[in-house]
């Protein structure tokens, strides 16, 4: 299924059962987005949340996949809202069945790059954790500006998380894990949760994402990164939010 099909379904993907996805929130936002990005920010605001209540904790997974790990984090926190952004069309129909199937009422779905949606739906200070997990890595080097995780994004990234806030970052890849250690480095709201270390090999309890499955097969060497949004004082509480 190509991702052309995008804009020619009428109304909700007829590939998905109504009683799937009946009532969730996934639905406005996709029927938004389908019409194209440019419209579909005009519709969307800051504080975009599956509970729509604003007094509970929101986590953002960026690329989610095949959805593995937002479901298990979701599924293991119900008292916190999640949000996963997704470019591919397809992977987010998909994740849609799973989180409905599984009966979650605290995740919505957002197909639409990350670098757009990241300016237009979060407010500042919002975010409680980012994840972000094997981001392609372009491995050229001519196509190493594609790569998710830029100064500009970085910031927007900082932006929207609150004081003392988590992003975190996986890679399996070693020139990208180069970039993304000295993108985070220059990011001068941000503090390194890891340091000395500017990313550890293995993180105790963390469950395994789809794509990471495959690399570990393959011994790949893993980078997990934790960064925090530093405090008013540059100070960071790790651990938690302000
Ligand atoms: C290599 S896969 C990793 C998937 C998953 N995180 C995992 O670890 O199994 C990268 C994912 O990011 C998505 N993606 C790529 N560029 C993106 C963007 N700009 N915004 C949101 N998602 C993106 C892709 O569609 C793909 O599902």
């Amino acid at each position: 299924m190509g991702r052309s099909l995008k804009y020619d379904i009428p109304g909700i993907d007829p590939r998905v059962s109504p009683s799937d996805v009946a009532e969730r929130g996934w639905i406005g936002l996709f029927a938004r987005l389908r019409a194209g990005y440019d419209e579909a920010f005009a519709g969307l605001h800051p504080g975009v949340s599956p509970t729509g209540d604003a007094d509970r904790d929101r986590v953002l997974e960026i690329g989610f996949g095949r959805g593995e790990f937002l479901l298990g984090l979701a599924s293991a926190a119900p008292d916190t809202d999640f949000i996963g952004l997704e470019i591919s069309f397809k992977r987010t129909l998909k994740m849609a069945r799973k989180v409905a199937r599984a009966g979650l009422r605290n995740v919505l779905l957002m197909e639409t790059p990350a670098e757009v949606a990241i300016r237009g739906c979060f407010a500042a200070d919002e975010l409680a954790e980012v994840w972000i997990n094997f981001s392609d890595p372009w491995p050229k080097a001519r196509h190493a500006p594609r790569r998710l995780i830029q100064p500009d994004f970085v910031a927007e990234l900082a932006r929207v998380l609150a004081p003392g806030g988590a992003l975190h970052v996986a890679t399996d890849d070693v020139p990208y894990a180069h970039q993304i250690d000295a993108v985070l480095t220059d990011a001068k709201t941000l503090e390194n949760a890891l340091a000395p270390w500017p990313f550890v090999g293995e993180v105790a309890g963390r469950s395994i994402t789809g794509y990471e499955a495959q690399w570990r097969e393959q011994s790949r060497p893993l980078h997990f990164f934790e960064y925090r949004r530093r405090v008013g004082d540059g100070s960071v509480s790790v651990g938690g939010r302000a």
